[in-house]
């Protein structure tokens, strides 16, 4: 078997292929790395000239794609040509969880994977290392060889033959390019060494031998749900803390300071927020969740599923409390929203607590103008799904009379934007947001006017000097 490596494709544009291929081919200038996409959207901004055209936002990302785009790395809609020539092929495609039929709001809709391995069944040549780089629910592997297997049976193409690999991805969005270059560890799962030994080597150009760890395949599909199972129940810990400091007059950072020296705690991820987002943590703990029920195991599976649970409920008792403060109604009221994206130095906003607490507030009949430093308007009328003010003017849309409506600004550096505004809601940690000039925005503001700090970065006492309200998230000291 010639496991001589040149050539790398991966399937899937997006958060995860994108940077990832980005920095392998940064490290192994002699090894040729073609990421192919079916949106050619998407191709066409990976591809575009402007660096700030690129699909997604994450810090470091443009240099090394001013260093390694076209000359060894790659954009392109064409998967034939790039999965023909590919020794290995790393699937990236996006496995949203399901919304209807089998599984529905709870196992992940493999459809993309599955047409990505009919593509590999079709085109590929020789051996060739098919690796899941997604997050997959455990024994997708499995469909994965199926559809391989049965395509090499069904094909006059002697040659061909495959190893699947798991090697999923714990690259965090905003730090992506920080964790790809010093990763924890790599995980490669599989049963032919060969191909785990030849998938090693890459990452062994810059990653120390003892960080890449060989499993089954399985338990590297279960250890990359379990890591964010764990990852996003520690958030789930701290914020049902924080609703236990609101009432109490504790306060929740000191608590997970406090708990944080426990060394057997640690103190990365203890900060109470306005719930956990992102692609991943609420479809892999719900995967959990179903793999748990299908074998019958119901304790587990209501355990994890609490942890979700506890973040919906957390997400809503956030915009309850803005209604409450705001003497029990938001009706026509302007509300200044800082922050969609799911976290600061992202522009994904997928799963954002923001997407919620904003739809709760428009419900109840608030007016918001939103912003946020790398969201754009479109983005966030495709997540609130409703048209913001002007348009809704400009059309005869039937929105709902008690319904409230929004608008989006591009700058924050603008004073005009909190004129007339009842409060400002900080829901994403952007930088830009903890340099705010309090004194002159309450002056804008209509007194007796709020600030929710949902991500505890204002200055309180700049805050209060100038006169504002003050609710922070686990403050059970705050302004009533
Ligand atoms: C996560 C995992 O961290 C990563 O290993 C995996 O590969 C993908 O899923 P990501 O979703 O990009 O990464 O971001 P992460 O930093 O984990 O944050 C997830 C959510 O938790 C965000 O909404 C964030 O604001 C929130 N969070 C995180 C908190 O509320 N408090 C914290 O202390 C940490
Ligand atoms: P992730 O955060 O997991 O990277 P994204 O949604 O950002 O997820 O990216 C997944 C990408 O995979 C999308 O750009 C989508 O167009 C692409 N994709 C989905 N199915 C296929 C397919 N069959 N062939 C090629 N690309 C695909």
């Amino acid at each position: 078997m010639d496991l001589n490596i040149k050539n790398i494709c991966c399937i899937g544009a997006g958060y995860v292929g994108g940077p990832t291929m980005t920095m392998m081919a940064s490290k192994c200038p002699d090894l040729i790395f073609n990421v192919v996409d079916i949106n050619e959207k998407r191709i066409a901004s990976w591809n575009h000239k402007d660096l700030l055209e690129l699909p997604i936002f994450e810090p470091g990302l443009e240099e090394l794609i001013t260093k390694t785009r076209n000359r060894n790395l790659f954009f392109s809609s064409n998967l034939k040509k790039a999965i023909e020539s590919a020794d290995i092929i790393f699937i990236s495609v996006n496995t949203p969880t399901k919304k209807k039929g089998l599984g529905a709001g709870k196992s992940s809709d493999l459809k993309w994977v599955e047409a990505s391995a009919r593509e590999v069944a079709k085109y590929a040549r020789g051996h060739t290392i098919v690796v899941e780089k997604s997050t997959l629910p455990v024994r997708t592997a499995e469909v994965i060889e199926k559809i391989l297997n049965s395509a090499k049976r069904n094909s006059k193409r002697e040659e061909i033959s495959f190893s699947v690999l798991s090697n999923p991805e714990f690259l965090a969005e905003g730090t992506a390019i920080k964790d790809l270059e010093n990763p924890d560890r790599v995980l490669i799962g599989g049963n032919n060494k060969n191909a785990m030994i030849a998938l090693s080597n890459i990452y062994r150009v810059w990653v120390p031998e003892e960080k890449i760890l060989f499993t089954n395949i399985w338990s590297s599909e279960l250890a990359k749900l379990t890591s964010n199972a764990f990852l996003a129940q520690r958030i789930s810990s701290i914020n049902a803390i924080s609703a236990i400091c609101e009432v109490t007059g504790a306060d929740v950072r000191e608590v997970s300071r406090a708990i944080g020296k426990d060394s057997r705690i640690g103190s990365k991820f203890l900060d109470s927020g306005p719930g956990f987002g992102g692609s991943c943590f609420k479809k892999d703990i719900l995967n959990l969740v179903y793999l748990a029920e299908y074998f019958g195991l119901t304790e587990v599976a209501n355990f994890w599923e609490s942890v979700v649970k506890i973040n919906n409920w957390h997400q809503k008792r956030i915009s309850e409390i803005v209604v409450k403060k705001l003497f029990g109604t938001v009706s026509n009221k302007k509300l200044v929203i800082l922050g969609f994206a799911f976290k600061a130095n992202t522009n994904d906003t997928r799963e954002s607590a923001a997407i919620t607490i904003c739809k709760n507030l428009l419900n109840e009949g608030a007016n918001l103008l939103i912003h946020d430093p790398k969201v754009n308007a479109s983005q966030i009328k495709n997540d609130l799904n409703i048209n913001p003010k002007k348009s809704v003017e400009n059309s005869n849309s039937s929105l709902n009379e008690k319904s409230g409506n929004w608008e989006f600004s591009k700058t924050i550096h603008n004073i005009e934007l909190f004129k007339d505004a009842y409060a400002v809601i900080i829901l994403t940690e952007w930088e830009d947001f903890k340099k705010l000039n309090w004194t002159d925005i309450a002056k804008k503001m209509v007194a007796p006017a709020w600030v929710f700090d949902s991500r505890s970065i204002v200055n309180i006492d700049e805050v209060r000097d100038a006169g504002l309200s003050l609710w922070r998230i686990g403050d059970g000291l705050e302004d009533q």
